[in-house]
């Protein structure tokens, strides 16, 4: 007896209730599962957003951190690009900010302290005189609330937090949404920032990734190229303030105009690259005003193939070329991150911004929405 048309026609069947629902896109929903517990015992959850091209971001609602980011080489093998930990203990105790959402202002505040209609707010002082990243426990050590808001396009990931009024010191209450938004057919991650307070105060929110786009986080990141569509940064002194001065890139090792490896003058016996220890600056982007998403940066790495841009709707860029990594980090499978195996493209308003009036403002007021946004685009090339 022929059974074939028995199993054609159980197939055809089952696909009538399976295939329409997927096409819609109604039935699909992102994979949530247990990241473990903070050491105060509050649960951590972990989403995992795919897409049809081999790309994967696993992201989690302590601190609302992207933890790994997988992405194909020229040869279509995809693999993780990003520094992290295997566990909420090492995102409590990390000293690095591997992948965490930087708030309530990324970057430093000289002094540990701003004045904001006539009144002096005084922020804890972790970076020697300096607050850094929103203080002791910024918005990378805090619990966000998430929600699964994908569409039939793209997986999206909505993440929440409130920071009450006086948290670190800032004053206001400030809700913070970050979305990230993995599409369906382009390899990219957009990370969408929006932000409402009830009191006049700063904000500067960033992600602070490390990449490493070879995928093997055992090589140095120096021979990447990269390009910085910046003609101007803005030196620091010793402490990693800003001067105040912004100055041209040209003719010094702060020109990254055109693709350049990060090796190339990396060691040069220049004052700005002894206080960074390396790149630790924030570049002055070349932007059209009002322009929207516009290209930051460009990373390439020979030996994988992988490219990744990076677009933003901000007025400054920190490269940071992990220079504090010193392989004491305990990372993911094990891993030690060495010197230099990571580095950090933080989009962002310039550091100090709110003790610099010549600076674009960072003030955010009631009645307002902050909204911000940067895409991590990836592609390859030969
Ligand atoms: C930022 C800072 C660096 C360093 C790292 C974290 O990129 O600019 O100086 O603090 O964060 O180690």
């Amino acid at each position: 007896m022929n059974r074939l048309p028995i199993i054609l026609f159980a197939f055809f069947h089952l696909s009538l209730f399976t295939v329409p629902s997927l096409a819609a896109g109604a039935e699909h929903k992102m994979q949530v599962s247990d990241f473990g517990k903070t050491s105060a015992g509050i649960p951590v959850s972990r989403y995992v957003l795919t897409n049809k091209q081999g790309v994967e971001a696993v992201v989690i609602t302590y601190g609302a951190t992207l933890v790994s980011l997988k992405v194909p080489d020229r040869a279509g093998k995809s693999a993780d690009v990003v520094l992290g930990y295997d566990t909420v203990e090492g995102y409590e105790q990390g000293k690095s900010y591997f992948g965490g959402t930087i708030g309530r202002y990324g970057n430093r505040i000289a002094r540990g302290e701003f004045t904001l209609g006539g009144t002096a707010f005084h922020l804890p002082k972790n970076d020697g005189p300096s607050s850094l990243h929103g203080g002791t426990v910024g918005f990378n050590k805090r619990i966000w609330t998430g929600v699964d808001r994908s569409r039939a396009d793209a997986e999206v990931l909505e993440l929440s937090y409130t920071s009450a009024d006086g948290e670190e010191g800032y004053p206001g209450t400030l809700k913070v949404k970050v979305t990230y938004t993995l599409p369906a057919e382009t390899n990219e991650l957009r990370i969408d920032y929006t932000a409402t307070t009830d009191k006049d105060t700063v904000i500067n929110l960033t992600n602070h990734s490390y990449f490493n786009l070879s995928g093997d986080t055992s090589k140095e990141i120096v021979e990447h190229q990269l390009l910085l569509r910046a003609l101007q940064y803005t030196p620091v002194d010793a402490t990693l303030i800003p001067t105040g001065e912004l100055r041209a890139v040209r003719g010094t090792p702060f020109d990254f105009t055109k693709p350049t490896a990060i090796r190339a003058r990396i060691n040069q016996d220049d004052e700005q690259l002894k206080f960074g220890n390396g790149y630790d600056h924030n570049w002055v982007l070349e932007r059209t005003p009002k322009a929207g998403l516009q290209l930051a940066a460009e990373v390439f790495d020979p030996t994988s193939g992988r490219v990744l841009e990076v677009l933003t709707t901000e007025p400054g860029i920190q490269f940071y070329s992990g220079n504090f990594l010193d392989g004491t980090a305990k990372g993911k499978g094990g891993q030690l991150y060495a010197h230099r195996t990571g580095l950090c493209l933080e989009t962002q308003h310039f550091p100090d911004s709110p003790n610099h009036p010549s600076f674009p403002t960072t003030v955010l007021k009631p009645g307002e929405t902050y909204r911000t946004s940067t895409v991590l685009r990836f592609s390859t090339r030969k």
